[in-house]
């Protein structure tokens, strides 16, 4: 299997499965003298950890991170950042059953026929598991961006086609830690958890869509022409399990406007060049414009559902049907929301260093 490293100059290497003993990351290009401690990753990973409310899974990990190496007196010294987070809570008993009958809408079944042999308990690689990783790894990602002036949020805008109402920045930043469906907008969020309560009595799911805002970001960030920064971010996003589908700025809407309506006009503001409307979500040609780069992403419902589903048995070639056991999330957006911020954060803080006049 390759493809487990992502960015440049700024690269990260998961690895680990979800019921083996230990899942971690690679840290590569992290620049030297950087301040970090366990408490920093750690309070990205408690924001990812499952079993805190009831609209996540009930399996208990700590996850507690240990750093390895790449860390001499607190601070980076510019060598590779090596992360450890023990698997403490597996529980493989319910996947012996369904080894051999792929779960709809799981990656079961592409699994078995490009590798033919696999570790199936709790998903293995596929597993959401291996975000803790990512996610330790942005938590470094976005240390160094802070020192630059750049934050990152993200919030869920849509669940179970509850749409919420456009909030402030303020309240981004206010609301989403302080609601178990990560909703800034709090009328919408006490419906959207109504949705989440429903499709878990119903053995079903539901999925909907979260915003990733980056602020701070100066003009100058994206590598023309195959690394453009918009390219690099829906690659990022994209490579999340249950993402289906990622907008930039404007995104699908920008097809049915007029050039005069989309277009983002330029004034001078303060001494500075500013847009006086963001459908470009901050990125023109690829590099960032100086204006927030926003973009949404479409999460589809969870596929480990309990209710029977049809599927097929692998070794006999007969239909059959399965009812999926274990412990799964009846929603995935809620808990997306510091995967995604660790990959906008990944691709930001390649960039930055790709950027060598900025860094
Ligand atoms: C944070 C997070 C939590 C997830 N939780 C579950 C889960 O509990 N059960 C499940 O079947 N899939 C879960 N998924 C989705 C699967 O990982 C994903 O659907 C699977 O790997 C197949 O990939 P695809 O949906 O991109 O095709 C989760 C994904 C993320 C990002």
């Amino acid at each position: 299997m390759v493809g487990n490293t992502f960015g440049k100059a700024f690269a990260i290497t998961t690895w680990g499965e979800s019921h083996g003993p230990a899942i971690g990351v690679v840290i590569d290009g992290c620049p030297c003298g950087l301040e970090l401690t366990e408490a920093d990753i750690q309070h990205e990973l408690d924001r990812r950890r499952p079993g805190q409310s009831d609209v996540s899974t009930p399996r208990k990990e700590d996850d507690k991170v240990e750093i390895l190496s790449g860390i001499f007196q607190g601070k980076t010294t510019g060598t590779p950042i090596s992360l450890l987070i023990c698997n403490k809570d597996a529980d493989s008993s319910k996947y012996e059953s369904i080894k051999d009958t792929p779960r709809p809408g799981h990656a079961d079944y592409t699994y078995f026929m490009k590798y033919g042999f696999r570790d199936y308990r709790g998903g293995g690689r596929a597993s959401a598991r291996e975000t803790a990783a990512r996610v330790a790894g942005g938590a470094i990602a976005k240390k160094v961006l802070v020192a630059h002036g750049i934050e990152i949020l993200a919030h869920v805008v849509e669940l179970g086609s509850v749409k919420a109402s456009p909030v402030t920045i303020d309240e981004i930043r206010t609301n989403v830690e302080s609601n178990p469906v990560r909703c800034a907008d709090l009328k919408a969020a006490e419906i959207m958890l109504g949705k989440v309560k429903q499709a878990r009595s119903n053995n079903d799911s539901i999925g909907g869509i979260v915003e990733i805002i980056a602020l701070g970001v100066p003009p100058g960030f994206g590598e023309p022409v195959f690394d453009k920064l918009d390219a690099d971010i829906a690659r990022a996003l994209m490579g999340i399990g249950a993402v289906k589908g990622v907008e930039i700025g404007a995104g699908f809407v920008c097809a049915g406007l007029t050039g005069s309506q989309m277009n983002d006009p330029f004034e001078i503001n303060n001494g500075k060049v500013v847009c006086t409307s963001n459908n470009a979500g901050g990125i023109l040609g690829g590099i960032s414009s100086g204006e927030n780069i926003i973009c949404r992403i479409a999460v589809k419902p969870t596929p480990s559902i309990a209710r029977p589903q049809k599927t097929v048995d692998l070794l006999s070639l007969s239909d059959t049907e399965i009812v999926i056991q274990g412990r799964h999330d009846p929603t995935i957006p809620p808990r997306i929301i510091p995967v995604a911020e660790a990959m906008m954060a990944l691709v930001l803080a390649d960039h930055l260093i790709r950027a060598d006049h900025l860094s």
